[in-house]
C-alpha cells in the first residue's frame, strides 16, 4: 500500500551538512519527499514528540540532544514508505548497523544516530500531525 511516514534528520546529520544526501538515498529508493521543514525543537516539544520514552533511562539524554541544533523534518510518501525507511535508515544503534544504510554512513552513537523514522502506520499518522497541519502536505 501506498503509505506516508514521518522522517527527522537529527542535529548530528544537519551539522554534517548531508541533509542532501539522505534525500537522494529517499529518493534513489522511491520515497517522494510530500512535506518538508527545518525546526529548532523547543524541550517542551522533543519531550511530547519523544513522550512514549518518556520512562527510559534515556530519555533525558536523547532530549537534550534533539534540541542541540536544528533538525529537518519531512514526510516521506510511496509504496510501503515505513518499512522502506527502516531498511535505508538501517539499525538504531549505528554500530548494528548494516553497510550502506544510513546510519552505518552518517551516524555517531545510538543518540547521536542521524535519523527518526516512524515505526508503524498508528505512529506514523501521531508522528506526521506532530510537524504538518493536513493542509501542508503536497502528495502530488
Ligand atoms: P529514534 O528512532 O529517534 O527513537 C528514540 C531514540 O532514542 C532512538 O532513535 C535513539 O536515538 C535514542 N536511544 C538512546 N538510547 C536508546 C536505547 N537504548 N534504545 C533505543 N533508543 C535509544
Amino acid at each position: 500500500a501506498i503509505e506516508r511516514t514521518l522522517s527527522i534528520i537529527k542535529p548530528d546529520a544537519v551539522a554534517k551538512n548531508v541533509i542532501g544526501q539522505i534525500y537522494a538515498r529517499f529518493e534513489n529508493a522511491g520515497l517522494k519527499i510530500v512535506a518538508a521543514r527545518m525546526v529548532q525543537l523547543s524541550r517542551q516539544e522533543a519531550e511530547q514528540f519523544y513522550g512514549v520514552h518518556k520512562d527510559r533511562p534515556f530519555f533525558k539524554d536523547l532530549v537534550d540532544f534533539m534540541i542541540s541544533g536544528p533538525v529537518m523534518v519531512q514526510v516521506l510518501e510511496g509504496e510501503g514508505a515505513i518499512a522502506k525507511n527502516r531498511e535505508l535508515m538501517g539499525a538504531t544503534d549505528p554500530k548494528k548497523a548494516d553497510a550502506g544504510t544510513i546510519r552505518a554512513d552518517f551516524a555517531d552513537s545510538i543518540d547521536a544516530n542521524a535519523v527518526h523514522g516512524s515505526d508503524a502506520p498508528e505512529t506514523a499518522q501521531v508522528e506526521i500531525a506532530f510537524f504538518f497541519p493536513a493542509l501542508n502536505i503536497y502528495s502530488r
